[in-house]
């Protein structure tokens, strides 16, 4: 069976920082794989890549075998891959009820008193 993500050669620079150089890595199905190492070595740089947050200088990233772009967080999505970030900084702040009702219809920004009203009722099957 093929693997479900494979890392192939990748190598992502900032400037004169070489955040992953020449990085390979198999994720089997099923699998539950930690990834190591001190502070700067690239683990958030190369998950980044995964999930669409940044795009490789280069070496190339496979789904199920398939060769992907993963150029957004949305083509990440469809890929059946998430992040789950450390630091949060792909939202802006929202309030309890903004965060629950955020992968709920159709995305749009909920702000005002009167869609929060209605956002709460969405939820009430949940
Ligand atoms: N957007 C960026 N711009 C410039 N340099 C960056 C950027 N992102 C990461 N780096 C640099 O790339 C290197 C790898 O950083 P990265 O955050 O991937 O490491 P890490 O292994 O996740 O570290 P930590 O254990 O502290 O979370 C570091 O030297 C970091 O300063
Ligand atoms: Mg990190």
């Amino acid at each position: 069976m093929e693997n479900a993500i494979e890392c192939r050669h990748i190598t992502k620079v900032f400037g004169k920082i070489v955040a992953n150089k020449d990085v390979s890595m198999d994720i089997r199905h099923g699998e539950i794989l930690s990834l190591l190492g001190e502070n700067g070595s690239g683990k958030t740089t190369l998950m980044n890549m995964i999930s669409g947050i940044y795009f490789p200088d280069s070496g190339e990233i496979l789904v199920n075998g398939k060769p992907v772009e993963i150029r957004d967080p949305g083509d990440a999505y469809k890929l059946g891959i998430a992040m789950v970030h450390q630091h949060f900084k792909l939202i802006d702040v929202f309030t309890a009820l903004e965060n629950i009702a955020l992968g709920l219809n159709d995305g749009k920004k909920i702000r005002s008193e009167e869609d929060q009203g209605r956002r709460a009722e969405d939820l009430r099957p949940l």
